[in-house]
This record gives structure tokens, C-alpha cells and sequence, in this order.
């Protein structure tokens, strides 16, 4: 791999002797006047480039704090059901405040950004989406809890890549790295078989 790499970049004698002759004719059709015209032309588009770039950064947060508004609900949801046993109970308020920090944490990020954060949907958009009249056993809140963390996890491993800003890299990585947290004790809790291969997610 590492010879490929080194094989490609170095140019052969008539390679090189090829883009001198570019670089020298490029010189000679191109005035100093006519290089600095050229950058004066590309800076707005770069700057316009950027604004999209933020742009799109914010609304892929936006969408990431939209399932952890979800995941709130949800929670808010198990706590409400009546169906958590005393040891559930605390848990469920810790995650959820895990979920809270979350989105704060997105919050800023996204104002860093010059953008504006979503707020959440309804308390009865979250029943009807999270279809909470189906929840009847603990085991239905467990079940329900692990697809979220699961999804949350990677959701935000997918982030990663189509996030223009590196800066925003390692906050969703640690994200995810929650959200896994978190979805493992469902894991546990539900006898979930854990994969022999990785990635587990
Ligand atoms: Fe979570």
C-alpha cells in the first residue's frame, strides 16, 4: 500500500518533464494582473462554499437533535408508563438527562455555526410516533429503548463523514460513543445476542 502510495507520487522523467512544460506555458498565458483577477473571482465562491458548507452542518445537527428531542420523549414516555421497576427509574432519568446534554451541546455547536436549533415536537407527536399505546410490558420499553440508543449510535457514527466542519468530528464521535453506551445495558438487560464480529455498530 505504502509503495503504491510513494510509486504514484513520484513522477517519471518524462512525467515531469510534461508538467514543467504546462507550468512554464501556464506562466507565460497568465499575467501577475491576471492570477490575482483569478483568486479575486474564487474568494466569494469559496466564502459562498463555506456558508454551505455551515449550512448543511447545521441542518445534520439539527437532525441530531431531533432524535435526541425523541429520545427524551421517549423516556419522558417510560417514566410515565408506570411499567419501570424502582432500578428503571433511575436509570431512565439519567439517560434522559444524557440525552438532555446532548442536545445542548448540539445547541452550541450549531449557534458557533451561525445557525438556529430546532426545538422539539409535541408531547403528542411523540406518543403517536413512538406508538406508546403498544407499550405494555417493561419488556415493550426495553425493546423500544434499545432501537433508539442503537440508532442514535449510528446515527451519529454516519454524521462523521458529511460534516464539512472537523471541529464537529470528535463531538458526535463522543455522541455515539454515549449513545452505545446506552444501548449496551439494553443490550444486557434484553439477553440481546452481541455480535461476534465488529463494528457493533
Ligand atoms: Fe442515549
Amino acid at each position: 500500500m505504502e509503495n503504491g502510495i510513494n510509486a504514484a507520487a513520484v513522477p517519471t522523467e518524462n512525467e515531469t518533464m510534461s508538467r514543467r512544460g504546462i507550468l512554464s506555458a501556464g506562466g507565460a498565458a497568465l499575467s501577475a494582473a491576471g492570477a490575482l483577477a483569478l483568486a479575486g473571482a474564487a474568494a466569494p465562491a469559496m466564502a459562498q462554499a463555506a456558508r454551505g458548507d455551515a449550512a448543511n452542518d447545521v441542518n445534520l445537527l439539527n437532525a441530531a437533535r431531533a432524535l435526541e428531542f425523541e429520545g427524551i420523549a421517549a423516556y419522558q414516555i417510560a417514566l410515565d408508563s408506570g411499567l419501570l421497576p424502582p432500578n428503571a427509574v433511575g436509570f431512565a432519568t439519567l439517560y434522559q438527562s444524557h440525552h438532555e446534554q446532548h442536545n445542548e451541546e448540539l445547541e452550541k455547536a450549531i449557534k458557533r455555526l451561525g445557525g438556529e436549533a430546532v426545538g422539539p415536537k409535541t408531547s403528542a407527536q411523540y406518543v403517536q410516533q413512538l406508538e406508546a399505546d403498544k407499550l405494555k410490558t417493561f419488556e415493550d420499553i426495553l425493546r423500544l429503548a434499545l432501537r433508539l440508543e442503537r440508532g442514535a449510535a449510528s446515527a451519529y457514527l454516519g454524521l462523521i463523514e458529511p460534516l464539512k466542519n472537523t471541529d464537529l468530528h470528535l463531538l458526535v464521535a463522543r455522541l455515539a460513543a454515549d449513545e452505545a453506551a446506552h444501548a449496551a445495558t439494553f443490550m444486557i438487560d434484553l439477553a440481546s445476542p452481541i455480535s461476534a464480529k465488529t463494528p457493533l455498530f
